[in-house]
């Protein structure tokens, strides 16, 4: 015989169970309510985000998308205010190099081109201030770099910069006088015993170290394309070599020998890159120069290769953005 108190928790037991069983309709009705008011809330947000505000504007969804991950909503917010459509855009902020502080003045860029640059590289001309007038807008380098410092037209030295580090090259491998830093002399002694060994050939240093007067001189006698104005040359830096060979002294006849081709092709194994690459006039500013060397360290030197960038790009993106 069951005890009173059982049979009472029996007949509860029943009674919840009929209750939630009487009560699934309305709570089936309770849960469709909440999914549409959580849809409409959603839908609502949509609305409201900056993609959809985006999209209104022209953008396809999923450029809208990408353009509202890549924009700060300050930059959002004038597109919005200038109803600013590009097809350009999307292409523009999914490129490597973006830099989203750069945004308003590769969309300036771009709107003023008449060459068809491409999104590449207008990343690339903005970035290393290729949209302005370099000798209006011109800073002193930033010294404490060492290795990294970047000189170019955009950056120059004063005239007294010179290295406290400064060595000169045996004149067995260098025109008499050249001098460089310490670490490059040695880097250039171990790349011309490995090239020697590899191509019987011998590299000469044909010019390093360059002050700002002597570089005045040059200035004035030769071709400015491939010529710095004095205190914008990275010669001054004493980082910088211009190579040829005991056998191929005449620096484009250089380019094409087996001690040329092979200087290029290792140059990044003992921290040099080659600074003024062909194809890369439009942002570097010089035209090709197969024979100027720039050291910058093993590591930097083998990333800026596999990247195929130029020192330029190399800093705005890495060193100057970062900081
Ligand atoms: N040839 C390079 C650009 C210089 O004059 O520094
Ligand atoms: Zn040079």
């Amino acid at each position: 015989m069951p005890s009173l108190t059982e049979v009472k928790h029996y007949l509860k037991a029943c009674t919840d169970r009929d209750h939630l069983w009487m009560s699934r309709p309305l709570a089936v009705a309770s849960l469709l309510v909440i999914l549409v008011l959580v849809k409409s809330c959603q839908g609502i947000s949509f609305l409201n985000s900056r993609e959809y505000k985006i999209h209104q504007l022209g953008y396809p969804l999923n450029e809208a998308h990408t353009l509202s991950l890549a924009l700060s909503d300050q930059q959002v917010d004038s597109l919005i205010a200038l109803q600013y459509y590009d097809s350009l855009a999307c292409s523009i902020v999914s490129q490597q190099y973006f830099i989203q502080d750069h945004f308003t003045r590769y969309i300036a860029y771009h709107k003023t081109d008449t060459a068809g640059t491409s999104p590449t590289d207008i990343v690339a001309i903005v970035n290393v201030n290729g949209d302005n007038d370099w000798e209006k807008t011109a800073v002193k380098c930033d010294t404490t770099r060492g290795y990294l410092i970047l000189v170019n037209k955009y950056h120059y030295l004063d005239s007294t910069y010179k290295r406290g580090d400064m060595v000169k090259f045996q004149t067995t491998c260098s025109y008499p006088g050249n001098e460089a830093a310490r670490d490059v002399v040695d880097a250039f002694y171990k790349m011309q015993e490995d090239c020697k060994k590899q191509t019987q050939a011998q590299l000469m240093v044909n010019t390093s170290y360059r002050s700002f007067d002597y570089q005045t001189e040059v200035f004035k006698i030769h071709d400015k394309s491939i010529v710095a104005t004095p205190g914008h040359s990275e010669h001054q830096t004493g980082l910088s070599l211009d190579i040829t060979s005991i056998e191929h002294p005449e620096k484009w006849s250089f380019e094409k020998s087996t001690e040329g081709k092979w200087m290029r092709e290792h140059c990044h194994e003992y921290g040099f890159i080659l600074r003024y690459p062909a194809g890369k006039e439009h942002i570097t500013g010089y035209g090709y120069e197969p024979w100027h060397l720039r050291y910058v360290g093993v590591k930097t030197a083998s990333r800026i290769l596999s990247e195929g960038i130029t020192f330029d790009e190399y800093y705005a993106y890495y060193i100057e953005q970062t900081n």
